[in-house]
């Protein structure tokens, strides 16, 4: 732990709940001090209180696809002592296709039986006893071989353009050989804070172009190629050779292709792409997934915040401008990045059109150096956290998605094609192109005990916050179920599709996955401190506190365990907060026994099917941290805190290798808090100078698998 003092955040500048003011700005653009941007009047509960629901066994989904968190376990046991595949470009190793219902070798029996940590504010990383971790990769760190040395001072976006990115959020780790050697980690850089940047930092106003440009190149994705260290759960970057793999995806100058119906569209076209399909960069990228053939999806966030002009914008947009947050009343909303300065293009006075071109899900293939990374407009456009895949039992896939704003929607794509397994090169070429046709549907969710919700987070006398629900078509390809909406409207303005057929407004979707072992799926709802509010919806069964501050863990199950259905029921597994508070609920457990969760962010799952919940702005007091339950038996509910990041930092990834060996997460944002700078650090993660963004790698000292 550093002995450096910590820089007490400045008294009022703790906002929107738990988050620090610095986050608020950087993160998104002060979004909470704009209007909520759901105005709509689709209330309908009223209409749809349904008969209570029993609540269904395990579902076993007939088919899961490729386990792609996969290398060890069932696969990697049957193939050892095959040799290494080669490491060229192009060539991807797509992890066995595993039969969940198989025992598997090496992964545990699913037992949580690490100590769990307590609540903490150290400047530190900290992980369970008999357990150690390692920085895998810092902000600055080489990622293009040779990409020049981090030099604080002379940040220059060229060198950034080729070392990893600030602000990691999403983690995947894909397999590049069949013994667990070596693999590829793929990294989401959602944002950057200039304030923690660069040294002498006086403003955004007063940043060079270069800085401004310096900071676009810190945005994006990285793909790095991993070793294994002498045998353990512990990961390092290959520090030599070719390393054919390593990328840097930058919204400086990454060129994607818009694919699906509303590519070419006129709400796509701009002066510098006049046909609308080819786009310069993503932007805050959030969370993601590792898809069953390979690839990673990307969720493209608080994209409003970069823009500015939108008063000067053509008036028909305006509302839609609004609808996404992107405010109309001023040239420069609270919170804009001033990234005009450096490129006219995020002038919406000069080229409204350019913000429709972000929003969208990312897909990028990291086997393929050289491939254009793609936006899928069949996934609809929002302020998308993340997407999740997995292969229905007719071999479609389906992709859920949340979208991350207070009152806004959950959403999930069906895919026309089916998966095909395998590594083919004809299986390769079908898989990807699953995402460009399909149908796009939103939630809405029934209750069953409306008449007891008081926004308490009291539970109903049927002893669950539960219900039924439906998935409302939007649009199947070019044909659009909304009316006065075409495809291509529905697609880019899906928020007011949304609006229109009356989706449940919820309390900010963030991750959303299913779970590979039994198809149900998961969606951490983050939290939402205006449900309640005069002039806002109040609580209701499935978002049952008024000012939210904690968030809660929705479990949905679809119909017949068919990832493709049209309606489900759903129940909240854990509404978080300390155990002690009587509006929390822990699935029944001993709440005692339970560690204290609050503002739940991101989840993933490990081989043995227990879902892990890491946090993104701790409303009570500690830093940070994961957390891992089991969803199914008795343990169900009890949940245990396995790590807390350093000071001001928010936990991303996580991501539990096939193996269960390495837990990976991401520290973003360590020190983010008000009064910060690099001179005067919050947090002296993780070199005991100034704070850096970078991804952990977890594992056990013994060996043997996490957890149990
Ligand atoms: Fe980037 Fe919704 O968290
Ligand atoms: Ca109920
Ligand atoms: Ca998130």
């Amino acid at each position: 732990m550093s002995d450096r003092p910590r820089l007490l955040p400045l008294l009022g500048t703790t906002r929107h709940g738990s988050r620090d003011a610095m986050t608020c700005l950087y993160r998104c653009g002060n979004a909470c001090d704009h209007p909520v941007p759901n105005t709509s009047d689709n209330t309908y509960f009223g209409d749809l209180v349904e008969g209570e629901v029993t609540r269904r066994g395990v579902v076993r989904a007939g088919a899961v696809g490729a386990l792609v968190l996969g290398f060890g376990g069932a696969a990697a046991g049957a193939l050892a002592g095959a040799a290494p595949a080669a490491a060229a470009p192009a060539t991807p190793v797509v992890p066995e296709v595993a039969d969940p219902t198989a025992p598997q070798r090496g992964v545990g029996n699913g037992a949580l039986t690490f100590k769990p940590i307590p609540p903490n504010q150290l400047d530190t990383l900290v992980v369970p006893n008999g357990y150690d971790h390692s920085v895998v990769i810092r902000w600055g760190d080489p990622v293009l071989p040779g990409a020049p040395r981090f030099d604080l001072h002379g940040q220059t976006a060229a060198a950034q353009a080729k070392q990893f990115g600030y602000n990691n959020d999403f983690v995947g780790v894909l397999p590049l050989d069949r013994r667990g050697r070596r693999a590829l980690l793929v990294v989401n850089h959602e944002y950057t804070n200039e304030d923690l940047m660069f040294p002498g930092f006086t403003g955004l106003d007063n940043l060079t172009v270069e800085q401004l440009r310096t900071a676009m190149a810190a945005h994006g994705m990285s793909v790095v190629e991993l070793e294994r260290v002498d045998g353990t759960g512990q990961w390092r970057p290959v520090g030599q050779g070719r390393r054919p793999y390593n990328r840097r995806v930058t919204a400086l100058a990454t060129k994607f292709e818009l694919t699906g119906p509303a590519a070419g569209s006129a709400w796509l076209r701009t002066a510098a792409d006049p046909k609308g399909r080819t786009v310069v960069g993503t932007l805050n990228n959030c969370a993601g997934g590792v898809t069953p053939w390979g690839t990673v999806l990307s969720g493209e966030e608080n994209f409003n915040q970069y823009f500015v002009g939108a008063d000067a914008a053509p008036a028909e947009l305006k509302p839609k401008f609004d609808r996404y947050g992107i405010t109309t009343a001023a040239r420069y909303p609270s919170g804009s990045r001033k990234w005009e300065r450096a490129d006219e293009r995020f002038d919406l006075a000069k080229h409204p059109n350019e913000a429709h071109r972000f929003g969208w899900i990312v897909e990028i293939d990291p086997f393929d150096p050289e491939s254009r990374p793609r936006k899928h407009t069949a996934l609809g456009r929002f302020k998308h956290e993340g997407a999740n895949v997995i292969v229905a039992r007719d071999k479609r896939v389906v992709a859920y998605m949340g979208d991350d704003e207070r009152f806004d929607y959950l959403y999930k794509f069906v895919s026309d094609k089916k998966f095909m397994p395998g590594d083919s090169w004809v299986a390769r070429k079908n898989n990807l192109t699953l995402l460009e046709s399909g149908t796009l549907y939103v939630a809405q969710f029934a209750q069953t005990s409306a008449a007891e919700i008081d926004g308490s987070g009291k539970l109903p006398a049927d002893g669950a916050f539960n219900g039924t629900g439906r998935w409302i078509r939007l649009v199947s390809g070019n044909r659009s179920y909304v009316d006065g909406m075409t495809a291509a409207d529905v697609l880019t303005f899906t928020r007011l599709a949304g609006d229109k057929v009356g989706a449940t407004k919820m309390d900010r979707p963030e991750d959303v996955e299913p779970s590979l072992l039994t198809g149900k799926v998961y969606v951490a709802l983050t939290n939402n401190t205006d449900r309640g509010k005069a002039g806002k919806p109040a609580a209701d069964e499935i978002n049952p506190r008024n000012l939210n501050k904690h968030g809660q863990i929705l479990e949905l199950v679809e119909d017949r365990g068919d990832n493709t259905a049209e309606s489900f029921t759903w129940s909240l597994p854990i509404v978080a907060g300390d155990p002690a508070d009587p509006s929390t609920y822990f699935a029944g457990y001993d709440k005692t026994k339970v560690s204290p969760i609050s503002c739940p962010d991101n989840v993933a799952f490990d081989a043995t099917g227990n879902l892990w919940i890491s946090t993104d702005g701790n409303a009570l007091g500690s830093n940070d941290g994961l957390f891992a339950t089991a969803v199914e038996g008795p343990e169900r509910g009890h949940l245990k805190q396995f790590l807390t990041v350093p000071l001001g930092a928010e936990t991303c990834g996580p991501f539990i290798t096939g193996d269960n060996r390495s837990v990976f997460v991401a520290v973003q944002h360590p020190g983010e808090i008000t009064g910060a700078s690099v001179e005067k650090p919050a947090s002296t993660w993780p070199d005991g100078d100034y704070a850096k963004p970078g991804v952990v790698v977890t594992w056990r000292l013994d060996g043997g698998p996490i957890g149990s």
